[in-house]
This record gives C-alpha cells, structure tokens and sequence, in this order.
C-alpha cells in the first residue's frame, strides 16, 4: 500500500511517498526497487521564487572546536617553534583550508570542557599557566597553552568571528562577567588592563556567548526549572562594554526533549538572544553499545544513517514550535552548537578521543543538514557542526605536517555559495528510499538566491544505487552559470594521507535548460550544487 506523505518545512515542502514494501510504485510512477540496474529516480522541484524573503544566516555554517583529542592541540595548535609551518603556533596549511570555506564563526573552548574550563589559566605567559586534567576526555593534562589569545587569533586569522562558551558549572559568575569585561571592555579597567598586559591593546569584538553548556548533562546536572534561574542570574552580569554587543545563548534541550525548551522558554525568554540545541546522528541509534563503525558499514548501516539524521527536521519543527509559543516574533534564534554524525572511534584510537573517519556518507548527511537548517532560516541564527578537527565529523584531519580534507569539508566549500543569501522556498516531489521498513525522501534540496541575483539550487540524491532525474521549473531565460558535483563509487569512499583526493568536487555536466525546464541527472550517492544566472 502506497501512502503519501507530506512534510511541510518553513522553507521546503517534500512531498513522498511512504510504502510498506519495497517495489511499490510511488506517485512519480517509479519502481521504488533497490534493484541496482532499476530506471533513475524522477524527481520534481518547484521554486517559489515570489515567496523568497528569509536570509540564510551564514552562521548556520558555522564550526565547534572543543579542548577535546587532536581538535585543539596538533589540529590547530602547535607552538611557535614546531618544524610545521606557523603563525604564532597556529598552522598555516588548517588556517589557509579553512578560509576557502569561510567559516563565519568557532564555538570554543567545549563542549563538556567549557564547564571545567577557568579562563584566566590561560591567559598570560605560556610558560607559568597552571595544568589542569581534561576529566571529560580521556583525563589527559591540558597545558593552557591554547588560550584566550590564541583562540582570538586564531578566529581573525580564519576570518571567523568567536562564540565562547562560559563556565556555569564549576565557575562562578565573577569569573564569567571579568572574562567578558576581559575580551570586550576597552576602558582602563583591572580586567581590560590585564589584557593590555598580556599583549592585546584594543578589546575584541565578540558577539556570541553561550552560558554554559549541556547543563541537563555534563554541565552540571541541573534540571530545566534550577538551570532557567541560574541562566538568569549569570546572564545579568554579562555586559555590553562601550560598543560591543552581545548575543546571549541560553543551553537549550538535548534533541526533542520538549519539557527543557518549554521551562526555559518560559521563564528566560525574554533574557537571552538565542538558544542552544544539540543533536548527534548516530547509525544505531544507541549511546550505550557500538554507534557503528566510520567506514566499515553497509547499505542498511548507510540508510539507518540518513533515516537517523533526517529527525533533525522533526526535532528542529518540534522546538520551533514551543520557541513560538513564546516568541512568535522569532526574536530569539535557535543556535544548533551540536550537531553530527557520530561513530565509534577509529579501531587504536585512545579514550576519550573521538577521533573518526569521513565517508561519502558524511558528505550526504552534512548536506541533509545543511539543507534542514536552510529550511528553517526564519528561527536558526546558526549551527556549529562537532567538530573542526581530528574530532567527530571533521573538516579536517591532520597527521603531523600533514592535512586530510574530508568530504564533509568539500560539501562546506560547495556550499558555502548558501551563505547570507535569500532562502528560496521550495517543494520536492520524490519517491521514498525504503530498508528495512523505513522511508527517506530519495531527492532532498536547498535553494537560494544571492546578492547580485544569482540562484543556486543544491540537491542530494540520497540513494545509494539509482541515479536521478530531476526536473525543475526555472524563469524564462535562466542560463547555466555552472554546476559541481560530489560523488564516488563506494559509500565509504574516503580521504587518507595516502589518497588524499579520493572524493573530491568536479565539475557537473548532467544539467541542461530547456525552455523554462532545468533538468539535473545525477549519479546515485551524490550531491550536486547548479548555478542559474
Ligand atoms: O562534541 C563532543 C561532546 O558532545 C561535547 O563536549 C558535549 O557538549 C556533547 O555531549
């Protein structure tokens, strides 16, 4: 039995079919079989240009890099004099990677870390800052040599702005109001003299800080009714010094726990600028056993992993609607500061590590996220992928003078063309990918237009077998201004040291126009960006 399904997004509508069984027909009259010699998936996209009004905030592209493995120390980290080329111990060959995909903004320093984490430990002479044991991960000595300063140039030298994570679990609010006063004051105060002292004349700019983190866990424990008053009290002595301004994030629910968003949207809303939402994709589903393997995974483990990772979209809508209870004006963003896929770590790799590989099938995800969050422009302000380097789903990865670029990282430089343009809204008409009883969309989409007009429609076929044809209606007299694609063979396709451009971007030549039909034919397993001018 067929049965059709809408899911109404802010700014997607994907209509598909759901089936009981595989080999049912779907409502484009395709064959849903998993055969691998089956005719491509058709597919229908239709842009509501005249409804084209939400900017994508570019944060929504955002990163997180906690004090956690090789993220910090060897992946950004590695001291005036190491033999890898430097800038005051930051590396150039991560610092020159990230700007090609123009990160808009790093959360930092956790994360589980930020709420052990005492700032002025890291401030000051390298050489005299007091150790302290990383509890959280793997219980190694963090030297503090990765501070205030280095993060803030770390940030201007990528071209990102900061967003700090403050210490409410084991700080004070002393501590957190001084280490603002610290980074954004300009007068001649103890905290901003201190500063100076440490080599910094001029304040920084920082607009994003979050007060506390995963304080129903790691954070703190604290339940949301004890956490909303709490957020209230540190928040008030957050402080807007001379023209700094600040944007304050509340630490929202753990996935759809619905009772957290609600407690603190009613008693803290009108406090805070933005609030916090973290979410992992995990293949099985299952935080207590194995989270499945990076790249040992077959088609079933790949389709429980999209399947997975597509309830972001039910959670992001669930949330929403409790944040506009509260505020339907949608003051307040929703900031994702979490989110990825999550696996077991490398076979070898130490506890506590978190270190993973990256496949294609990361790629697909990062994609279906990406195009999630775009749906929901109106509420998310950003989103901060876990993590930049050597951590989670990575951007990077590094092995002493050398650097990895995942397939994560190409689908971030795809689309980053996204970033602070226009959402156009739109709707999919597509088959379902079913395993095992469960359906996701084969063809999922983003589109926007940007500054100077022109529009870039990005869309993932999802199936791991069928190619897809996808037609889309565009205005008369659109032309091609070009189109890349991210593919490979296999599923687990990956980068290594070895093959370091296994998957990588090429350019598109499966679209064309004709008349005022654009029609894309894509390879199974790919995710493919189109430019119209
Ligand atoms: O990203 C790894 C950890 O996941 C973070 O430290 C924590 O906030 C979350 O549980």
């Amino acid at each position: 039995m067929l049965k059709a399904i809408a899911a109404f997004f802010c700014g997607a509508i994907i209509v598909f079919a759901s089936e009981d069984r595989a080999g049912a027909q779907d409502t484009a009259g395709q064959s849903n079989s998993r055969q691998d010699n089956a005719g491509p998936v058709k597919a229908t996209v239709t842009l509501h240009l005249d409804q084209a009004k939400t900017r994508i905030a570019p944060e929504i592209y955002g990163q997180f890099a906690e004090h956690l493995g090789r993220c910090i120390y060897d992946g950004i980290w590695v001291g005036e004099d190491s033999p890898i080329p430097n800038t005051r111990g930051i590396r150039n060959d991560v610092v020159a990677a990230l700007k090609k995909i123009h990160v808009p903004v790093v959360r930092w320093p956790g994360g589980c870390f930020a709420d052990e984490y005492h700032w002025k430990d890291g401030i000051g002479p390298r050489d005299q800052r007091p150790k302290m044991i990383n509890t959280n991960w793997g219980g190694v000595v963090e030297t503090n040599a990765f501070g205030t300063h280095e993060f803030m140039d770390f940030c201007e030298q990528i071209g990102a702005q900061p967003y700090i994570c403050g210490n409410v679990g084991s700080g004070s609010v002393e501590e957190m109001m001084q280490w603002v006063e610290y980074m954004t004051s300009d007068a001649k105060s103890p905290m901003a003299n201190l500063r100076r002292q440490n080599g910094r004349d001029k304040p920084w700019k920082l607009k994003y800080f979050a007060v506390g983190n995963e304080s129903w866990g790691c954070g703190g424990n604290m339940t949301p009714e004890y956490y909303a008053n709490e957020f209230r009290r540190y928040n008030t002595f957050i402080k807007n010094y001379g023209a700094n301004r600040m944007y304050r994030v509340a630490g929202g629910p753990n996935g759809d726990d619905a009772n957290w968003m609600e407690v603190l949207m009613k008693n803290a809303a009108k406090f805070m600028q933005g609030i916090s939402l973290h979410n992992y994709t995990l293949p099985t589903g299952n935080w207590n056993g194995s989270k499945g393997s990076a790249t040992d995974f077959d088609e079933a483990a790949y389709h429980s992993t999209l399947f997975n990772a597509l309830k972001m979209e039910s959670i992001i809508t669930r949330q929403s609607a409790i944040m506009d209870k509260y505020d339907p004006q949608k003051r307040v963003g929703l900031v994702v500061d979490e989110w990825g896929n999550w696996y077991d770590a490398e076979p070898g790799a130490k506890m506590g590590i978190l270190y993973q590989q990256n496949t294609l099938r990361d790629a697909l995800t990062a994609a279906l996220n990406l195009e999630l969050f775009q749906a929901h422009a109106d509420r998310i302000s950003m989103a901060n992928i876990a993590q930049m380097i050597n951590v989670l789903q990575a951007m990077i990865l590094t092995d002493k003078e050398k650097i990895v670029l995942t397939p994560t990282y190409h689908v971030f430089e795809m689309y980053k063309v996204h970033q602070g343009a226009t959402l156009i809204p739109l709707e999919i008409k597509t088959a379902d990918y079913v395993m095992n009883g469960k359906s996701v969309p084969e063809v999922h989409a983003t589109a926007s237009r940007n500054a100077d007009g022109k529009i870039h429609i990005s869309l993932v076929n999802l199936d791991a077998n069928r190619k897809a044809h996808i037609s889309i209606a565009v205005p008369s007299g659109s032309s091609l201004g070009g189109g890349r694609i991210l593919t490979a063979p296999e599923l687990n396709a990956h980068n290594t040291l070895d093959q370091p451009e296994a998957v990588k971007p090429a350019s598109f030549d499966g679209a064309k126009i004709t008349g005022e039909t654009l029609t894309a034919d894509m390879p199974s397993k790919s995710v493919v960006v189109i430019e119209l001018q």
